[in-house]
């Protein structure tokens, strides 16, 4: 049972919060009214999650999480923000935040992102020198211009220095390797292997081999044993590349492996241990695949606790001509000067939907700089569809919900929800 603290200056939001997450799970809950409150009892109690609001008034959210920081520097924490200041929740993030909900608030996902942020928090109280943790680091090797691409470099950052598993979810392209790697090259097992697998490309048949290896004797009378890919990867990171694709008695093996660091060879139950930390990405919907029976609910469970989803590009516009200004450098080379792009492929570019994100900008960028235009890049050096873009209106640009009372209604709304759901007899909060 966890113990967790509610903060806001609103006694009403309060009362809903607290009502709505006692029913759907056994934490304790503490409330405080205001972040002076709050600071009170921090100085008292230990908390493992705190939920703060961040508007509040005299004492605002972000005040009360640098002194909460000082104070618990091990607890998580979770800021509610309204849309219009997800800014500042991305800029709390920097301090170490867990993570932050915003409007309109999804009671699913609050449980879902409280769930996560408390595993998390033990994943990182078993694996990691917390300060060590609060040291930043910039991952070069990564442009994340958007809020959603920043948020995901910033679970990286935290996620490398434990030996957790992780999931990176993603459609093709949206840069899944580019961060396995970049968790494997911030964590402490950066000296050794970091071996991909790409399960697409095994036949179901040779998947339980190839991963696990097989027993003496098993390949043929007298043949040796030999070791899969697991035993290969030892001290490293394994990447299991969509791990879709992997057959149930994969599965199975790889959940035994999760559990007891044992990896069990096809042809003999003796297990030969194996350090290994692993990294899935997945392209198809596990969940669904779960409730078809295809995908292993236990390992799923295994595996969700750390999960960085990175959005397609069409839904961080923000990032393209960023990306773009990277591929024209490293298409230049050092010392050389990149051509420039003129403003209406800039926004062809922008608004064009990239269905294999960045993969196709990179594609479509390198083939622009050997199609210049008076040595610019221009409509002319862009595919027809990519150009055809340049005339749409401009890229949609996510709406922001009015703000004021909807985080309250919200709430009301859910807590009828919830007192509907749970039938007659159920008692009023
Ligand atoms: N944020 C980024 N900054 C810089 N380069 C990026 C970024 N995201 C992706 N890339 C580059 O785009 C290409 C595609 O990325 P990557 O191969 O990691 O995607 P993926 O999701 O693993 O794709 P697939 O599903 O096809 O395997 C790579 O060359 C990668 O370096
Ligand atoms: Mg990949």
């Amino acid at each position: 049972m966890a113990r967790i603290l509610i903060v806001d200056d609103d006694p009403f939001i309060l009362k809903l919060l607290q009502s709505l997450l006692v029913k759907t799970k056994p934490h304790e809950m503490t409330t405080a009214l205001g972040g002076e409150k709050a600071l009170d009892l921090l100085r008292q109690n230990e908390f493992d999650l705190m939920i703060s609001d961040i508007q509040m008034a005299p004492m605002s959210g972000m005040q009360l999480l640098k002194e909460a920081r000082r104070l618990r520097p091990e607890m998580a924490v979770i800021l509610m923000t309204a849309y219009g200041s997800v800014t500042t929740a991305v800029e709390a993030l920097k301090d170490g935040v867990f993570d932050y909900v915003t409007k309109p608030l999804k009671v699913e996902e609050l449980l879902i992102t409280i769930d996560r942020a408390l595993r998390f928090h033990e994943a990182l109280a078993e694996n990691v020198n917390l300060r060590t943790r609060l040291a930043r680091y910039s991952f070069q090797n990564i442009v994340a211009e958007s809020d959603l691409m920043r948020r995901a470099c910033d679970l990286v950052e935290r996620v490398a220095a434990t030996d957790s598993p992780v999931l990176i979810r993603g459609e093709h392209g949206t840069g899944k390797g580019l961060i396995a790697q970049t968790i494997h090259a911030y964590s402490k097992r950066k000296a050794k292997r970091f071996l991909p697998v790409s399960l697409a490309q095994i036949p179901e048949v040779q998947m339980t081999t190839d991963l696990f290896g097989t027993a003496k004797g098993v390949l043929g009378d007298g043949l040796p044993a030999r070791d899969g890919t697991l035993r290969q990867a030892h001290g490293g990171v394994l990447l299991l590349d969509e791990i879709e694709h992997l057959s149930m008695a994969a599965q199975a093996r790889l959940i035994h492996f999760l559990n007891t660091r044992e990896v069990l060879p096809e042809g003999t139950e003796t297990g030969q241990p194996a350090d290994v930390r692993v990294i899935a990405t997945a392209v198809a919907d596990l969940e669904q695949l779960t409730a078809q029976g295809r995908f292993r609910q236990d390992l799923l469970q295994r595996l969700t606790p750390i999960t960085i989803d990175i959005p397609p590009l069409r839904e961080r516009r923000a990032d393209i001509l960023p990306l773009v200004a990277d591929f024209l450098r490293l298409e230049a080379g050092p010392g050389h000067e990149a051509p420039d792009v003129l403003p209406q492929a800039q926004r062809a570019l922008e608004n064009y939907d990239w269905p294999r994100n960045v993969t196709e900008l990179e594609e479509v960028v390198g083939l622009a700089c050997r199609t210049l235009d008076a040595g610019h890049i221009t409509l002319h050096s862009l595919p027809d569809a990519v150009a055809a873009a340049a005339s749409l209106a401009a890229a949609p640009v996510r709406e922001a919900p009015p703000r004021g009372t909807a985080l309250k209604e919200f709430l009301l709304d859910s807590l009828k929800h919830s007192r509907k759901a749970a039938g007659p007899g159920s008692k009023e909060a």
